[in-house]
């Protein structure tokens, strides 16, 4: 990993199940002054899955969707968190001498897991992790999916033995979490943790 903190970043969005992590991660990655810019990419499934869990309409202004009441309060540009197209392999981080300094996949689903595993780069999510692979940056995925195959075993394995972070959405309970919300953003601030930047309100364990 890089000596600095992660200043650019590309978020992507599967049709795993945990839409609020997404939001909650979304809306402390904007709030965050040290992250300059985001590009967002959500699959078809996700948006099916955000229709069922946030009761998201469409694409139309998705990331004003996603964040929701916050992002009117947010001290965030409007214009940090730029959506790209899933279809479009010609976009920005579907090249290696784009600058991107790390990727996160949250949720991600089993299917975009296998692809990735399997170096199928024929959207710009997975093209994005194979990118963030090739170029040894940083790639983390929030697995979720209920209980687990031999192939999602298989292809954790090979994703994690090609470089990248399995970072299963599974939530810790020994801070006792008042809401899902407060849940869903403290493992918003592990994953951040964990990419180099740490979030001052977060929980910290200390014995
Ligand atoms: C409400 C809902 C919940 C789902 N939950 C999961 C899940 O937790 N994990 C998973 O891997 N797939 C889940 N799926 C299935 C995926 O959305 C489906 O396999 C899809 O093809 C994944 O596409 P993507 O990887 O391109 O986003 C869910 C689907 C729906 C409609």
């Amino acid at each position: 990993m890089s000596n600095h903190p992660p200043q650019n970043l590309t978020v992507a969005t599967t049709g795993a199940s945990g839409a609020i992590f997404l939001r909650n991660f979304l809306q402390i990655v904007d709030r965050d002054r040290r992250i300059e810019t985001v590009n967002f990419i959500a699959s078809d499934s996700a948006l099916r899955v955000m229709a069922e869990e946030l009761g998201l309409r469409g694409r139309s202004n998705l990331v004003g969707q996603i964040l929701g009441s916050a992002r009117r309060n947010s001290r965030g540009s409007p214009r940090k968190i730029r959506l790209q197209s899933n279809d479009d392999i010609g976009a920005n981080v579907a090249s290696g001498s784009y600058p991107a300094d790390a990727m996160v996949v949250i949720p991600c689903s089993v299917g975009t897991l296998a692809r990735i595993a399997h170096g199928d780069a024929s959207h710009l999510i997975e093209r994005a992790a194979d990118v963030s692979l090739k170029e040894k940056r940083p790639l983390v995925l929030c697995v979720r999916e209920t209980p687990l195959n031999k192939i999602h075993i298989r292809n954790m394995y090979r994703a994690a033995d090609a470089g990248a972070t399995v970072f299963p959405l599974i939530p810790a309970f020994y801070y006792r979490p008042a809401s899902l919300d407060q849940m869903a953003r403290e493992f918003a601030c592990r994953v951040l943790a964990h990419l180099g930047l740490p979030q001052p309100p977060a929980f910290r364990w200390k014995g």
